[in-house]
C-alpha cells in the first residue's frame, strides 16, 4: 500500500461514455491529496484519502500483511504507457548522428545508405539472446523514469527469419521484465537492400510470409507500416493493413513525419495509432477528430533531429483529435527512453499544458494499445502499475529535465526501484 500521497493523480474519468481523452477532457488529472493505494496480487483494489484508508476494516485486521510505503512529498501517478519504441536493434548510429551535426538531413543519410538499413545487419547476424539483452536493457532503462507499459516493435531485421528474431526477442525480454509489454511487427519499415527497386516483392514478403508467421506464433499484436517517401506508399500500406486485418492483428503506422500523406484512405482500417503527424493537413486534423485513432506524438525525434519544428499538438488538441505522447525510442531519430523528457518537450515546443502531457503519457498510450480497460489510471480493478516521483507538485515532473525524480514504478504489483533513489528502505 502507497499511503500519504502528497498528490495522487488518479486519471480517473468523469466522462458518461468511454473513449480516449480529447480536447479540454485531457487537463482532468483526477486529483486526490494525502491519498492512499492499495494493491493486491498485482491489482489496484482501493483508491482514496489516507484517513479513508486506515479506517478501512479490512486493512486494521490485515496490516501486518501489507507492505506499506510512505509516500510523504511524493506524487504518485499511473505508470507512463510508452505506445511506440523501436528497442530491438544492436547498436547506435553515431556516423548518421556526426553526419546531421554537419548538416546532412535524415533523408539524404537514408538515401546514402545510412539511416535505418545501416542498423540491419548487426541484428541479422545477431543472436536471439543478444537481442533479448538490448532489449531487456531498454525496458529496465524505461522503467527507471516510471514506464510500466511498452509497445516494442521490430524492424531492423527485414527478413522473416530476423523479423521473427526480433519479436521473440521482444517476447523473451517480456518474460523477464515485471511491466508489461505489446509487440509490434514492423516489417514494413523500409525497403532492404536486396529489395531495392522491388518494392512490391518486399510488400509481398510482409503480407505473405511475416505477417502470417507473426501471428501464427501469436508474436505480434500488431503490424506498423513507415509510410512515407523512401519507404512505403499509403497503398502498400493499405495493402499491409488488410492483411494484419485478415490475421486479426491491429494496425498502426507511422505517417506525414517528413512529408504529408491523406489520412483518410487509412482510417478506413480503422488504425490504433497514427504516429508523427508533423505534415498532416487541416481536413486530416478533422478527419481524426471523428475516429478513436489515436494521434501519437514522438517529439524527441523532432529534438534528436535537430528539427526547427514540432508536432501540431495544439492544432490536434483544439480540434477534438485524442492525442498521446511516446519516446520513439529507437537508435536514428530518438534515444531516449525518458517519457518525462518527451512530456518536457511536449510543453516546452508544442504548448501542451502539463496536466495535458500526462494524459498523453498514461491514459491515452493506454488506449493506443488497446489496453483502457487495464492500464493509464489508478482505479480499483486496474492493473497496479504506478510510477512514484519526488515532488510537491504534479508540475514538477515535466519541469525538471534531464533529471530522473522517479523514485520508483510499480509494475503489475512489482516495485522497481530507480537507480539512485536513497532512501526506499
Ligand atoms: O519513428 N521513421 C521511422 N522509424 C523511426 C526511425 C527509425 C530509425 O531511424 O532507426 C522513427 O523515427
Ligand atoms: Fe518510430
Amino acid at each position: 500500500m502507497l499511503i500519504n500521497i502528497g498528490q495522487l493523480l488518479t486519471l480517473r474519468s468523469s466522462a458518461a461514455k468511454p473513449g480516449p481523452r480529447r480536447a479540454s477532457e485531457l487537463k482532468e488529472l483526477g486529483i486526490i491529496e494525502d491519498a492512499a493505494v492499495l494493491c493486491l496480487g498485482g491489482k489496484i483494489v482501493s483508491v482514496g484519502k489516507s484517513k479513508d484508508a486506515l479506517r478501512d476494516s479490512w486493512l486494521k485486521k490485515n496490516r501486518k500483511r501489507v507492505i506499506e510505503i510512505d509516500c510523504e512529498g511524493q506524487v504518485v501517478l499511473p505508470g507512463f504507457v510508452d505506445s511506440h519504441t523501436h528497442p530491438a536493434f544492436i547498436t547506435p548510429r553515431l556516423v548518421d548522428f556526426e553526419k546531421r551535426i554537419c548538416g546532412a538531413t535524415y533523408e539524404e543519410i537514408a538515401e546514402a545508405g545510412g539511416g535505418i538499413r545501416s542498423s540491419v545487419e548487426s541484428v541479422r547476424k545477431a543472436g536471439k539472446s543478444q537481442l533479448v539483452e538490448k532489449v531487456l536493457q531498454a525496458l529496465r532503462e524505461m522503467a527507471e523514469q516510471g514506464t510500466t507499459t511498452v509497445e516494442a516493435k521490430s524492424g531492423y531485421g527485414l527478413t522473416v527469419e530476423s523479423e521473427l528474431k526480433s519479436l521473440g526477442a521482444i517476447r523473451d525480454a517480456a518474460t523477464r521484465w515485471p511491466g508489461t509489454v505489446v509487440a509490434t511487427l514492423l516489417g514494413a519499415h523500409v525497403v532492404p537492400r536486396e529489395f531495392q527497386g522491388k518494392t512490391d516483392e518486399y510488400v509481398k514478403e510482409v503480407c505473405e510470409k511475416m505477417i502470417p508467421q507473426a501471428a501464427k506464433r501469436k508474436l505480434a499484436q500488431f503490424v506498423d507500416v513507415f509510410t512515407e517517401r523512401g519507404a512505403f506508399s499509403a497503398e502498400n500500406t493499405a495493402r499491409i493493413f488488410e492483411v494484419a486485418e485478415k490475421h486479426a492483428l491491429g494496425v498502426r503506422a507511422h505517417v506525414c513525419q517528413l512529408s504529408e500523406t491523406r489520412l483518410q484512405p487509412l482510417l478506413r482500417y480503422n488504425p490504433a495509432s497514427l504516429d508523427h503527424l508533423d505534415h498532416v493537413s487541416d481536413d486530416d486534423i478533422r478527419s481524426l477528430a471523428q475516429h478513436d485513432t489515436i494521434a501519437t506524438l514522438v517529439p524527441g525525434a523532432n529534438y534528436f533531429l535537430g528539427l526547427e519544428k514540432f508536432p501540431p499538438a495544439r492544432k490536434l488538441i483544439d480540434a477534438g483529435v485524442p492525442v498521446a505522447l511516446a519516446t520513439d525510442y529507437n537508435p536514428g531519430s530518438s534515444p531516449t527512453p525518458s517519457m518525462p523528457f518527451v512530456m518536457s518537450l511536449a510543453c516546452t515546443h508544442m504548448k501542451m499544458s502539463p496536466s495535458e502531457a500526462i494524459s498523453a503519457a498514461t491514459i491515452n498510450g493506454a488506449w493506443a494499445l488497446r489496453l483502457a480497460e487495464r492500464k493509464g489510471s489508478i482505479e480499483p480493478g486496474k492493473d497496479a502499475d504506478l510510477a512514484v516521483f519526488e515532488a510537491d507538485d504534479y508540475r514538477e515532473i515535466v519541469y525538471w529535465f534531464a533529471s530522473n525524480r522517479c523514485a520508483f514504478a510499480v509494475l503489475n504489483g512489482t516495485l522497481v526501484a530507480s537507480a539512485g533513489s536513497a532512501e526506499l528502505g
